[in-house]
């Protein structure tokens, strides 16, 4: 896996990273310094128990919320220093977001949803192409609602991909799918890890998914209680839950 990117070096380097919510008595710490690394090309699974903020992670990553302290390095370029026209300017070159309930547009069509953030990106992946490594060809004329769960998270992966971009989040892809369509979009993720080089950080409750990662990241409490590195990934189709 990530075979074709021959050198390893830091992508998203992340340095005492602290984030609370509320205030006085209602005060929450839910990243508690966080320091982790992830190498470009890797696909990196977080694991964690409810409320243990992997969604803050990673929505931290992707420049939808502030941080408290420390530093957000992606590709060398520190988040937390950037303004909001600048966060807006990246979120949009080098980010792709997947959440667990699609969030498509219900008036538009599968093709239509994908071709919006098409047109984010300068250089762009082909739409029929990627419709079809989706198996979403003959469906792209349909609307969401036309479609099942699984082709609507297709859908969404598709949204997120067709940028190309460096780096795609995550949170909870398969939390609403079934065992057998989860297990076909984490090998839609393997292979666009594959074809296209992207890293991917993928936060799930199930612990089986962290087999198929180059590194697992287990989070507890707002802080990183496990970085693990696997030397040989299991393919996405042996996975079993
Ligand atoms: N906007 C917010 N305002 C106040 N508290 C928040 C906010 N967002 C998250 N929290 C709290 O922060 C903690 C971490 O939330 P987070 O969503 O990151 O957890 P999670 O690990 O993703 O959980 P889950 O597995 O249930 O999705 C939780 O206790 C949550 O209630
Ligand atoms: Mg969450």
């Amino acid at each position: 896996m990530g075979d074709s990117m021959a050198t390893k070096q830091a992508y998203v380097q992340v340095k005492d990273l602290k984030k609370h919510y509320g205030d006085g008595d209602a005060r929450l710490t839910v990243l508690d310094g966080i320091d982790a690394s992830i190498n470009r090309g890797e696909i990196c699974v977080m694991l964690g128990p409810s409320g243990s903020g992997k969604s803050t992670f990673l929505n931290l990553i992707g420049g939808l919320e502030d941080a408290d302290a420390g530093s957000i390095l992606v590709d060398g370029c520190d988040l937390t220093t950037l303004n909001a026209a600048d966060l807006g300017e990246y979120r949009r070159r080098e980010l792709g977001f997947v959440f667990q309930f699609y969030n498509l547009v219900p008036d538009l069509t599968i093709k239509e949803n994908i071709e919006v953030t098409a047109h984010l990106s300068k250089n762009p992946l082909n739409i029929d192409e990627l419709l079809r490594s989706l198996g979403l060809y003959e469906h792209r004329n349909k609307f969401p609602r036309q479609v099942s769960g699984g082709q609507q998270q297709r859908c969404a992966i598709g949204r997120a991909l067709v940028k190309n971009p460096g780096l795609l989040l995550c949170d909870e892809p398969t939390g609403a799918l079934d065992y057998k369509t989860s297990k076909e979009i984490l090998q839609l993720m393997e292979d666009v890890n594959r074809t296209y080089g992207c890293t991917i950080i993928i936060v799930t409750h199930n612990a089986a998914i962290a087999r198929m990662a180059n590194r697992v990241l287990r989070l507890r409490d707002g802080r990183i209680v496990e970085d693990e590195l696997n030397e040989s990934p299991v393919a996405a189709a042996e996975l079993d839950w």
